[in-house]
């Protein structure tokens, strides 16, 4: 139902403004509480954010227990503070008013608490300035049963002027601890998710991103603060974010003069003073965040928990095993070698067959990666008879058809650069700057907007049979310019934040008429992993790095934030690892092949084809199973970590050698398994064996949930034996 949201309005309350009445807001989830407060200015603070307490009416006197009123110290745990004014420390919003003023302050003005449903409460609170016409919107959505918290806000101009948002966080929040342990990420093409733990120190530590296309790459915006202590993965406080922002973010993370935690995070404000109209209002993104006190198992749980039911396109569903021919071919393809791939991918079992790069171009064929983006009709010389055709011929050879596409692209190689060049973004007096030969189009553009809808639209329209689209970006923006935001006397800093929320609009369109379509959020590996896109998206690529070894890193620290059903793993030729290794890698998440089939020893096709099966018997459990991660391979010589069904009756357990060097005794230590039921009995088993080897588990073995976790099971890894699958079953189940 479309405005459920509205239907299931159970609650509502709304207070107004009383200066002198102290009000006090408390924000809660199954586990925790945010304690917000007006104080004797009516300004909003954050007074609490922990555990939560059973008895809630203790809650307005929570704050008298905080010490916190050195007035030369300004406020430090305001819940949106404002610049200009009062405030000393990073501020959440800085608008500049017509007159050239900076000045900013924001009083509690009312609230709503709306039940969306038994599980989602929003609360909403309307802050107004006194002097200047300018309302803030504080949204914080609570998911009680996931104990995951949505956060944002809006501003609205009230006056009859255009102002310039200078700052506009998503979300301010103020946590007390002491010490702050950041977990962040940085990386780059094929060495995406690389973590570093460091403790935070007094000052302000910035994460943040310039990519104008996307988040990630350099850094990404997902990250993790321990409190008080590194958090362990079954003990420790922490909170786990991540900003649903597909373009450039900045989180402020400020320990401030009270030692406590004032985080910041929203669009990045470099070069992107947005101007807002009168009566206009401007949406921030939101920032996901959950607070586990049982350590990073727990949070990514229950992240994961969410992401499945509220946020992922098709979180609860299922996903097309496939066969990819980008490594395989790379552009050189054509009608025979691709209905010879049809036939590898049928023979393997897959469910897809999807169609890389190389396919588009005539005047400048789309041969290698310098020409021809932007020409989306199908290469004449490489496939004569068109996408119908090869999607025809993929039925036929009882295979589902996928296919890439790049549509915010253009190479200037190509007509569309011929003969659009005020759609791209580029300077017009100063040198193109390329990455990977090619420049993003101007999607402040409406026109722009409408001709990358219309790439997919008539596509899809042309060949409804269509069942998947990777969906490319490669390119970041240089030269940020925007001949449409001149032509219409706009601010050019406006094309950030007007690039990403017109992608958002193309994509919501796509997803409302093609709502059966998948589709793969990839950017040049990586580069483009985020709660804002994915909710269009079922699925991500974490890396063009398919070396299983490296992918059991990068995959693993992606599974703090993202549930597997969207983690699209290949097995590829990248790296010489065994087969075996490669697929059980991939086993983990969605499971695809991007390898020359007809190269492959009888054994391992053998064995590939095998895997496939097996996979669909254990897919439903790692898609929509609980992960627990058991041995972490940044500490261990072995990776390993486990899905386990909701009922506790069905778990597989993936353990991997991550440590290549000589060793005689890897593994002397059982994996302790975790999320099983301690009262049930199950019967353990290796599976996806090589054929020919002896499996490293004698056999099906019968023990209790009690045992495997506190005892634990060994698995038996080692270098001849780099990857072991253990399915692990209640005893009753067949
Ligand atoms: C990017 C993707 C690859 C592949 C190529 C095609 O790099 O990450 O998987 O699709 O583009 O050009």
């Amino acid at each position: 139902m479309k405005h459920t949201i509205y239907f299931y309005i159970l609650l509502l309350i709304s207070a107004t403004c009383a200066a002198q009445e102290k009000i006090t807001i408390p924000i809660e989830t199954s586990e925790n509480v945010t304690i917000l407060q007006t104080d004797e200015d009516n300004r909003l603070n954050i007074v609490y954010f922990g555990k939560k307490l059973s008895d809630t009416s203790a809650y307005p006197a929570v704050s008298k227990q905080f010490l916190r009123s050195d007035p030369d110290n300004s406020i430090t745990n305001n819940a949106y503070t404002p610049s200009g004014t009062w405030n000393l420390s990073e501020p959440a919003i800085q608008i500049k008013q017509p007159n050239g003023d900076h000045s900013l302050e924001l009083k509690y003005i009312s609230h709503t608490i709306e039940m969306v449903d038994d599980n989602v409460w929003l609360t909403s609170i309307v802050l107004r300035d006194p002097v200047f016409p300018v309302e803030v919107k504080l949204f914080y959505k609570a998911y009680r049963r996931e104990n995951v918290m949505e956060q944002w806000s809006s501003i609205r101009n009230a006056g009859k002027k255009p102002v310039m948002l200078e700052k506009f966080a998503s979300a301010n929040l103020y946590i007390a601890g002491g010490k702050f342990f950041l977990r962040q990420y940085h990386g780059g093409w094929a060495e995406e998710m690389v973590p570093e733990e460091t403790e935070l120190t007094s000052g302000i530590k910035v994460l943040d991103s310039k990519l104008g296309t996307r988040a990630d790459l350099f850094q990404p915006p997902s990250f993790v603060v321990s409190i008080d202590q590194p958090a362990t993965e079954n003990n420790g406080e922490v909170i786990m974010a991540s900003l649903a922002w597909t373009g450039n973010f900045k989180i402020d993370l400020e320990k401030d003069s009270y030692q406590n935690l004032r985080l910041i995070a929203g669009i990045n404000p470099y070069a992107a003073e947005y101007e807002l109209k009168p009566s206009e209002t401007f949406e921030t993104p939101a920032l996901i965040y959950t607070l586990s006190h049982q350590g990073k198992g727990t949070g990514s749980r229950n992240l994961h928990a969410w992401a499945t039911k509220y946020r992922l396109r098709d979180g609860k569903g299922k996903r097309l095993t496939l066969l990819n021919n980008w490594e395989s071919t790379y552009f050189d393809f054509d009608e025979p070698k691709l209905k010879g791939l049809f036939k590898n991918a049928s023979d393997l079992g897959v469910d897809m067959f999807l169609l890389d790069d190389g396919w588009f171009g005539n005047k400048y064929p789309r041969n290698n990666d310098v020409a021809g983006l932007g020409d989306w009709q199908e290469n004449k010389l490489k496939l004569p008879h068109g996408l119908g055709y090869l999607v025809k011929e993929a039925t036929a050879a009882g295979i589902k058809f996928g296919i890439w596409v790049e549509p915010e692209m253009v190479n200037p190689k190509s007509e569309l650069y011929e003969k659009h060049r005020d759609w791209v973004i580029r300077h017009p007096d100063r040198k193109e700057y390329y990455f990977r030969n090619q420049l993003v189009l101007d999607l402040a553009n409406p026109e722009v907007s409408s001709f990358v809808f219309g790439i997919i639209d008539s596509m899809l329209t042309k060949n409804p049979d269509i069942a998947f689209i990777k969906w490319d970006c490669n390119a970041v923006i240089y030269n940020a310019y925007s001949a449409y935001l001149a032509k219409n006397k706009m601010p050019q800093s406006m094309l950030y934040v007007s690039y990403v929320k017109a992608l958002y609009g193309i994509m919501e369109k796509i997803k409302n008429k093609f709502p059966s379509t998948a589709m793969m959020l990839c950017s040049g590996g990586g580069g483009r992993v985020d709660y804002g896109a994915l909710k269009y998206f079922t699925e991500y690529w974490p890396s063009d790095n398919t070396d299983p070894l490296e992918r059991v890193f990068i995959q693993w620290e992606n599974s703090y934030f993202f549930p597997a059903i969207a983690s699209c793993n290949h097995v590829t030729d990248w790296s010489p690892a065994p087969l075996k290794f490669k697929i059980d890698v991939a086993m983990m998440g969605k499971l695809g092949f991007d390898i020359v089939m007809n190269k492959l020893s009888p054994e391992d096709l053998l064995f590939a084809k095998k895997a496939v099966e097996e996979y669909r018997t254990i897919s439903d459990v790692v898609w929509h199973g609980d992960l627990y991660r058991l041995s972490d391979p940044f500490k261990k010589n072995i990776a390993a970590l486990m899905y386990v069904s909701p009922d506790k009756t069905k778990s597989v357990v993936f353990n991997y050698l991550a440590n290549t060097r000589y060793q005689t005794n890897v593994s002397p230590e059982p994996i302790r398994l975790n999320g099983l039921d301690p009262e049930k009995k199950y019967r353990v088993k290796e599976i996806n064996v090589y054929p020919g080897t002896m499996p490293a588990l004698n056999g099906e073995q019968l023990y209790s949930g009690e045992f495997l976790m506190n005892i634990g099971i060994n698995p038996a890894v080692n270098r001849s034996r780099a990857s072991v699958v253990l399915s692990v079953t209640e005893l009753s189940l067949p």
